[in-house]
């Protein structure tokens, strides 16, 4: 049978409700993004950078991201656990901490296609796709994404913000557009 949507669901559902979710989750996702062509399939081809919600409840949120070449979004927390399991292209993490004057760079990971990577709670990053070919990934979150408040920080200045999707659209909207013209 043909991986569907409905199966990943429920998978991470299961996942979150054993004892340690986020180590759960990442075995899932372990073993989806080991077969990137069954996600294809699942979930349709990439062809715009952008943020599509395959589950959104209190306890669990599910995405397929798809960052477009050369796109990179500013630092941001998620205020929950959170796992990244790439299934084509490559994700450029780089951390932060908080420091008096906003943030300060604490390290950084290239996540491959293949790879899963769990961040805690507390972490800010910010994420860059360098490459020519779609970075895309399943997301999983151990809350609402949507909903929970939340600070973003300037790429440039490291001030602090409350967090703003319409701002995170425009930004996918504008690389979508220089990708488009690129063409
Ligand atoms: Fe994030």
């Amino acid at each position: 049978m043909a991986l569907v949507v409905e199966d990943i669901i429920a998978r991470c559902k299961a996942a979150v409700g054993e004892h340690t979710p986020a180590l759960a989750v990442r075995d899932a996702l372990d073993e989806l993004v080991a077969d990137q062509a069954a996600l294809d399939h699942a979930l349709g081809p990439v062809e715009l950078g952008g943020i599509t919600a395959l589950h959104n409840a209190a306890d669990l949120t599910i995405l397929r991201v798809a960052w477009t070449p050369g796109m990179a979004l500013y630092p941001h927390e998620h205020r929950m656990w959170a796992v990244i399991g790439m299934y084509g292209g490559q994700e450029d993490n780089a951390f932060y901490r908080r420091s008096p004057g906003g943030l300060e760079p604490a390290g950084g990971k290239e996540v491959r296609q293949g790879d899963v990577l769990v961040l805690g709670d507390d972490v800010i990053h910010s994420v860059a796709n360098t490459r020519r070919n779609f970075a895309v990934a399943l997301h999983v979150y151990g809350g609402d994404f949507f909903s929970v408040e939340r600070s973003e920080w300037d790429i440039d200045t490291y001030e602090e913000r409350p967090r703003d999707f319409a701002r995170t659209q425009r930004l996918f909207d504008d690389a979508n557009t220089r990708w488009r013209n690129q063409g």
